[in-house]
């Protein structure tokens, strides 16, 4: 691929005898957010420790900005990091957290200064020169870790679960933040996250994995439409999946005629696509919550149990009582086996 900035090809990533991510192929293209989103153990670390060169592959190539560097060691890639935990020097002021990889060049002390203050001005941290880490918020000591990145002028940028650690306010300002950021300097971000939301928000291209293998890969628009597997329905908040049997949905619980022909082999549903008050089937009220603009029941059915939003304008159906739902087919996701 001549227009990829970042190209891992065939990479064997091994920890002993255990493969963690094998044969991965991904290009990533330059300026751009790509999130890597799965669940816990699915290789996203794993698969950024190999792109920063602190875990060799057992296999294939890792090629940056035109250059091999499978075997280059990490300092020497010019790549930035970012973690969860903001590793900063407690000690220092967070000008000179900024400044330490700049004075570690020895660059001259103008160019220090202005440097350091132009990637503190980024991540709006103007004024805080003087503050130390622990004299800062969660979410100004995470900008201050993206600013000291930042004035490195990495190639590639790579963000492991950087607003895990920030309560939810924060982590969703953070987003807005680094999206900011990112537009504005055009660094490469590769940004691991187990948070479907946050990669939804964020990305350009969200490479979605399972068990060291890329899943599906696709725009946030792609994803949330047109999951193909019932892994990435799920993962995008289809909550009802049911394998199709003839004219009926089965699953562990039982069997539910479905009325209609499905020509997949899996149908989907989101909670918003599900009708609740009307249709076919009929179901009892298990858990019933009130989400702001809508409703949220849980419906014990012959299915077992079906997640329904219902608008908040129709009456509150009570706990206990059976209410008639309806899995219609404009709604459903067909899926791949
Ligand atoms: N240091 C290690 N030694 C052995 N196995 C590891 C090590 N680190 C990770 N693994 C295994 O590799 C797989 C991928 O882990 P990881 O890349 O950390 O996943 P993620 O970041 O997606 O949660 C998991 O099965 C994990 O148990
Ligand atoms: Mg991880």
């Amino acid at each position: 691929m001549s227009d990829a900035f970042v190209s891992l090809t065939d990479l064997t990533l091994s920890y002993g005898q255990t493969v963690a991510v094998p044969n991965l192929n991904l290009d990533i293209v330059e300026g751009e957010l790509i999130a890597l989103l799965g669940p816990s153990g699915c290789g996203k670390t794993t698969t950024m420790r190999a792109i920063a060169g602190l875990m060799p592959p057992a296999q294939g190539r890792i090629v940056i900005d035109g250059a091999d560097v499978t075997r280059v060691p990490a300092n020497k890639r010019g790549i930035g990091l970012v973690f969860q935990s903001y590793a900063l020097f407690p000690h220092l002021s967070a000008f000179e957290n900024v400044a330490f990889g700049l004075r570690l060049q020895k660059l001259p002390q103008a160019q220090i200064r202005a440097k350091t203050e132009a990637g503190m001005a980024t991540v709006g941290l103007t004024g805080f020169e003087a503050r130390k880490p622990g004299e800062m918020s969660g979410g100004q000591q995470q900008r201050l870790a993206l600013a000291r990145s930042l004035v490195m002028q990495p190639k590639v940028l790579l963000l492991d679960e950087p607003l895990s650690n920030l309560d939810a306010r924060l982590r969703l300002e953070m987003r807005n933040e680094l999206q900011r950021v990112q537009k504005e300097t055009g660094i490469t971000m590769v940004f691991v996250t187990h948070d479907q939301s946050e990669a939804l928000a964020l990305a350009d291209r969200i490479v979605l994995m399972k068990d060291g293998k890329i899943e599906q890969l696709g725009t946030p628009a792609e994803l949330y439409a047109r999951p193909d597997t019932a892994f990435a329905a799920d993962f995008m908040g289809f909550e009802n999946i049911f394998r199709v049997e003839g004219d009926a949905l089965v699953s562990d619980s039982g069997r539910l005629p479905l009325g209609y022909q499905a020509s997949a082999q899996i149908l989907a549903w989101r909670p918003g696509g599900v009708g609740v008050g009307a249709g076919p089937h009929r179901g009892r009220v298990i858990a019933s919550s009130f989400a702001g603009g809508h409703r949220e029941y849980v419906l014990d059915s012959a299915l077992g149990q079906i997640k329904a939003d219902a608008p908040i304008d129709v009456p509150e159906v009570p706990i206990g009582q059976d209410v008639a739902f309806d899995l219609p087919q404009d709604t459903a996701r067909p899926l791949a086996a």
